[in-house]
């Protein structure tokens, strides 16, 4: 049995990586999903990635630092699909690589509006819609820098550890109205959001594998299903709470 029965999900950031993971595997589970992103030839190619596996998706233009834009995308899931009942709130941004006193503002202040202040624009909107719906789920892509620091990347690393505090402020406030939120923390996946990171050498890039115990970095798929599957009513008592999925990366 699938997961989803034409259950309504929103995916943010879903034109590649995680996003793309996340909105094929909803998909996969019953879901109709609208795939949001501000790329929209990748987030297209999504949808078809979706239709040709027999899915229901559609795509909606979003930027999710612009509240109005992120309000009216949560209008539209209601408008197309009749309701919402998943949001996960992904779109993700790295950041330049700086110690904190080199760290510029423009940097600062772009980090925190796309990973952090989305997150908060996506629960204040998404929230009054689950509840008209009958209840739902939110998933808050973290990071494993939502829970521990990493060098240079403190707004990331600030950013993350804030969508950690809020999934538990809202799910404080709203898990017995019915709508669950949890935060999911992966470790270092193979995305671009990684591989195309200016600061990321063939050096660094095997310094950070092996800082994984699993001996490797993580898929975007094996975040997608954690997601997918807290998405779902099978999660029923999981609420507010941070689930990391990082090859052992936070046991040490
Ligand atoms: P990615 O770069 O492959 O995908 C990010 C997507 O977000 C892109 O399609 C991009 O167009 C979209 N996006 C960027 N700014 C946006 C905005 N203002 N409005 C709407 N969409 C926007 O990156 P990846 O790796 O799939 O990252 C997804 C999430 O996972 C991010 O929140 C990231 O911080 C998080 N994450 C990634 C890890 C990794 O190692 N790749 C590790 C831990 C967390």
């Amino acid at each position: 049995m699938n997961y989803f029965n034409n259950e309504v999900a929103i995916v943010t950031g879903a034109a590649s990586g995680i996003g793309r993971s996340c909105a094929m595997i909803l998909a996969r589970e019953g879901a109709k999903v609208i795939v949001s992103d501000i790329d929209a030839k990748g987030g297209e190619e999504t949808v078809q990635m979706i239709k040709d596996n027999d899915g229901e998706a559609t795509f909606k233009d979003a930027d999710v630092t612009k509240p109005e834009a992120f309000e009216a995308l949560i209008n539209f899931a209601v408008d197309t699909y009749g309701g919402l009942h998943a949001l996960v709130n992904n779109a993700g941004i790295g950041g330049e690589s700086a110690p904190v006193a080199d760290y510029s503002l423009d940097d600062w202040n772009k980090v925190i509006s796309v990973n952090q202040s989305s997150v908060f624009y996506g629960m204040k909107f998404g929230i009054p819609a689950m509840l008209n719906s009958g209840g739902g789920s939110i998933v808050n892509i973290a990071s494993i820098l939502g829970n521990v620091g990493f060098a240079n990347a403190v707004a990331y690393v600030s950013a993350k550890h804030a969508v950690v505090g809020m999934t538990k402020v809202a799910a404080i406030e709203y898990s017995a109205q019915g709508v669950r939120v949890n935060a999911v923390g992966p470790a270092f996946i193979e995305t671009p959001l990684l591989t195309e990171n200016e600061a990321m050498t063939d050096e660094a890039l095997a310094q950070i594998t092996g800082a994984h115990p699993i001996g490797r970095l993580g898929q975007s798929d094996e975040v997608g299903e954690l997601v997918a599957w807290l998405c779902s009513s099978r999660a029923s008592f999981c609420t507010g709470t941070y689930y990391p999925v990082d090859g052992a990366y936070l046991a040490q």
